[in-house]
């Protein structure tokens, strides 16, 4: 089963080729960052057009990478949610097109499970009895979430956060040092030469359960990173002369990194302390960063669990994992020959 995968759900343009939901043949990806860069954030309108000029071509270089036909495609897959809503229109007009003209269904795949399935790709190990219950972190710019996968396409939502996603905090903290966007990667590449026990930053629900509200989720599993944020912020305000040092910059860039790493390795190791699990696993783009990466193979080697964490070129957007897991069994596709609707707000129990 050959399917082509569209993902235009924020700023990345993408569009891959995979076979039997494993075998990744072309991968595409077209980062807007260069045009969102001036802005310090994704800017929906300037996303939307760039999806519009370019997912054309990447789409056809999608197709002629993998070296084979239009017609040897068994289905398209798109990203129908969660995301930017015109963002996301771009991409389904597309599949809808490309389905219309090839005679093939359209598949809706939600953004969440793409992520998810992004540690089964490259021929690596099924979702299967071996791994699961895995319990998964997925950590981006616009989630955070703690899932207990049972099976593919059987998601329990243990905690989320409550405010801003862990890509998000960091990206705002970098702008708050002055060190430029996307923060994750530039927070992580000054952090490298800095003391993370320079400051103590908080972490965020401290006390849970005192005063937050946590959407039915249980506080020990929940997230929350508006106050530590907040304290980055006083903390600069209060002391300007840190940009003129680049010491104390590469420290405190540091000490905030931990916090936002150290809060999401606690929730884990809550629910690792909580329930029988088989495996651990970590997904999205903030599963790039190597600090994070350490902690989480530390927690698992602590807790006796194997780890599994997405490959590095899978762990930003990417149309690779929307294609996969479009043709995995059990995954929870939304089949259409028609019109299929964008879903911005679309949760992963809901797919
Ligand atoms: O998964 P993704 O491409 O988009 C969403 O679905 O949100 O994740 C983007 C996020 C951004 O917040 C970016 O700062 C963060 O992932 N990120 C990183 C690293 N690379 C990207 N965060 C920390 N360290 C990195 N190396
Ligand atoms: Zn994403």
């Amino acid at each position: 089963m050959r399917i082509l995968g569209i993902e235009t759900s924020c700023d990345e343009t993408s569009a891959a080729i995979v076979d039997d939901a494993r075998y990744v043949r072309s991968n595409i990806v077209y980062s807007q960052i260069a045009k969102h860069k001036p802005y310090e954030g994704v800017v929906p309108e300037i996303a939307c057009r760039a999806h519009v000029e370019t997912l054309p071509a990447v789409v056809s270089d999608a197709v002629r990478e993998s070296g084979g036909r239009w017609e040897d495609i068994d289905a398209v897959a798109v990203t129908h949610g969660p995301g930017l809503v015109g963002a996301l229109l771009v991409g389904i007009s597309m599949a809808v097109g490309l389905g219309l003209r090839l005679g093939k269904p359209v598949l809706g795949v939600n953004h969440i499970e793409a992520h998810l399935y992004s540690l089964f790709l490259d021929g690596a190990s099924a979702p299967s009895d071996e791994v699961c219950p895995m319990l998964v972190l997925m950590v981006s710019g616009g989630h955070t979430l703690l899932v207990r996968m049972d099976a593919l396409g059987q998601y329990v939502l243990l905690g989320q956060t409550l405010d801003d996603a862990a890509g998000e905090a960091l990206d705002k903290g970098a702008a708050v040092l002055r060190l430029g966007y996307p923060g994750g990667p530039e927070i992580e590449k000054v952090a490298m030469r800095g003391d993370p026990q320079y400051v103590r930053f908080p972490r965020g629900l401290a006390q849970p359960g005192k005063n937050a509200r946590t959407f039915g989720l249980a506080p020990q599993y929940c997230f929350s990173f508006s106050g530590l944020k907040t304290a980055l912020l006083y903390y600069v305000r209060e002391r300007p002369e840190l940009f003129q040092s680049a010491d104390v910059l590469r420290h405190v860039a540091a000490s905030y990194q931990e916090a936002v790493f150290d809060s999401l390795i606690s929730r884990l190791h809550n629910a690792l302390e909580n329930m029988p699990v088989r495996t651990l696993g970590c997904v999205g783009g903030v599963a790039k960063n190597q600090v994070l990466r350490a902690k989480l193979e530390r927690l698992a080697a602590e807790h006796g669990v194997p780890l599994h964490l997405a490959p590095l070129a899978y762990c930003t957007d990417n149309a690779a994992m929307v294609a996969a897991v479009a043709g995995a069994p059990g995954a929870k596709v939304q089949r259409h020959f028609g019109f299929l609707d964008a879903e911005p707000n679309l949760r992963l129990s809901s797919v």
